[in-house]
């Protein structure tokens, strides 16, 4: 069996929690490869909502195994309030959840440092979501970081402490204050005390050697599913760096975050939204900066669901979907938060930029520090709702349209549509 993967072909918040939440009866193993909690991914049925940060969207079907891969990055104080949450609902996460023992710590340190490296860059910061991100990332490649099989070794402590120490001296150097920094509403002595209650509901979960269990499951002819986070665009090697997360969240980061070969790959499901958005800073070509952008922030609750940040919103644009394709080698798509666009008399997509006075079709290198300025093609909207749209219906002709546009582009067929926040809310083509 062969290892599908469903992650965003955009600067993330595709809806991608959604999809995976829909499609996971269909697997017996659900696998986050990236990220950590800077991730906030949103599932709803039965009139209730659930965000997660770190645990894979597969975990509310109980017959599927759920794993937290090598390449995720873990903050204990975060996972111990999200399976508190999943617990509160009558849940029982630790049964079907495994963790692998090869994913990094994210220490309190990790966050003041994070704070501290946005602080010194001023107006050049990243917009990072301030989960510590970036300093873990650092400490895992330059051979520093902390993991989680280490949390039961008997030098823990000991480890703990230096590396402590070692972000302490690098906050210092940058000249950050941090007597009066919150992390999650508490001061670092604080925090630090209850990210280290959080450890011991860490410790209670199933460690494992998960590319021994991911490709043993492969081999017993089982269903994996891999769940990116973040976006494309937001990818460490390809995105607009230096606005950019710090972990491959294109394909590449499958097989490195979850060890299995390249060989193993399956489907490669690519989720879009209907137009763009983007939380935190870089470039962003089709961004509306006026009355539009305001509507679709407004029609599409365009906030974010880690830090509650307004998301800028924009038109799709097609070469970047094109660039996303290509570098995951996507061969089916989702389409979603159509229904974001119902009440539109014209729809826009950028199909070209003009950079240097010429018109371009790819994403040029410095994107971060030379305008580009969108070509855009004009598209009849639909104007009705959608929302009542499920499996079984046909999409509106208008619709319809603009997705055979977007399928003729770049030449990779639109299965699915969503049609609103719920699981329910799904049309296949
Ligand atoms: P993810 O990070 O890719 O999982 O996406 P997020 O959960 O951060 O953001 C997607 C947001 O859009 C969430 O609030 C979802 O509930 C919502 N959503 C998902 N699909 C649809 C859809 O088809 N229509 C609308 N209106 N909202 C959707
Ligand atoms: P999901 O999985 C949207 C953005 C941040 C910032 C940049 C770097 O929910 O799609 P970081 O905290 O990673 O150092 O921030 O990346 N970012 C996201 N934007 N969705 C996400 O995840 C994101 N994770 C990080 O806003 O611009
Ligand atoms: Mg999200």
């Amino acid at each position: 069996m062969k290892v599908d993967v469903l992650l965003g072909l955009q600067w993330g918040d595709e809806g991608k929690g959604k999809i995976v939440d829909v499609i996971t009866p269909g697997y017996d193993v659900v696998a986050r490869f990236q990220g950590g909690p800077n991730a906030g991914h949103t599932i709803i049925f039965d009139n209730k909502k659930y965000v997660l940060h770190t645990i894979p969207s597969g975990i509310f079907n109980e017959k599927c195994i759920n794993l937290i891969g090598n390449g995720v990055i873990i903050d204990p104080f975060i996972l111990k309030k999200e399976l508190q949450m999943l617990i509160d609902c009558g849940m029982d996460p630790g049964k079907n959840l495994y963790v692998s023992r090869k994913a990094h710590l994210i220490l309190p340190t990790h966050r003041l440092l994070d704070a501290a490296s946005e602080a010194s860059k001023g107006d050049g910061k990243i917009g990072s979501t301030l989960k510590g991100i970036g300093p873990t990332y650092t400490d895992k490649v330059s051979r520093n970081g902390m993991r989680v099989g280490d949390l039961c070794m008997p030098d823990f402590r000991e480890r703990y402490q230096r590396l402590r120490q070692r972000h302490l001296n690098q906050i210092e150097q940058l000249g950050f204050d941090f007597s009066n920094y919150k992390i999650d509403g508490l001061g670092f002595e604080a925090y630090e005390k209850v990210w280290f209650d959080a450890v011991s509901a860490l410790v209670e979960l199933q460690h494992i050697d998960s590319e021994y269990f991911i490709n043993q499951m492969l081999s017993e002819g089982k269903k994996v599913l891999a769940e990116g986070a973040q976006g494309t665009l937001l990818d460490i090697d390809f995105g607009s760096y230096p606005f950019v997360t710090s972990s491959n969240t294109t394909i590449a980061g499958v097989c490195s975050g979850l060890g299995i070969p390249a060989s193993a790959i399956g489907k490669v499901i690519g989720i879009f939204k209907a137009y763009c958005t983007r939380v935190g800073s870089g470039p962003f070509p089709t961004e509306l900066h006026e009355q539009t952008g305001e509507e679709i922030r407004r029609a599409g609750n365009e906030f974010g669901s880690t830090t509650g940040r307004p998301r800028r919103c924009g038109w799709l644009d097609l070469p970047a979907l094109h660039y996303a394709v290509m570098l995951n080698g996507v061969t089916e798509l989702v389409m979603m938060k159509a229904d974001v666009l119902d009440e539109f008399e014209t729809v826009e997509v950028g199909e070209a930029y003009i950079y240097q006075g010429r018109q371009i079709d790819y994403i040029p290198f410095d994107a971060c520090s030379v305008p580009i300025e969108p070509v855009y093609k004009k598209m009849k909207g639909w104007k009705e709702s959608i929302t009542n749209l499920k499996a079984g219906h046909k999409l509106p002709e208008a619709l319809d349209a603009y997705v055979r546009m977007i399928e003729n582009s770049v030449n990779v067929p639109v299965t699915t549509v969503s049609t609103g926040p719920d699981r329910s809310q799904i049309v296949y083509r």
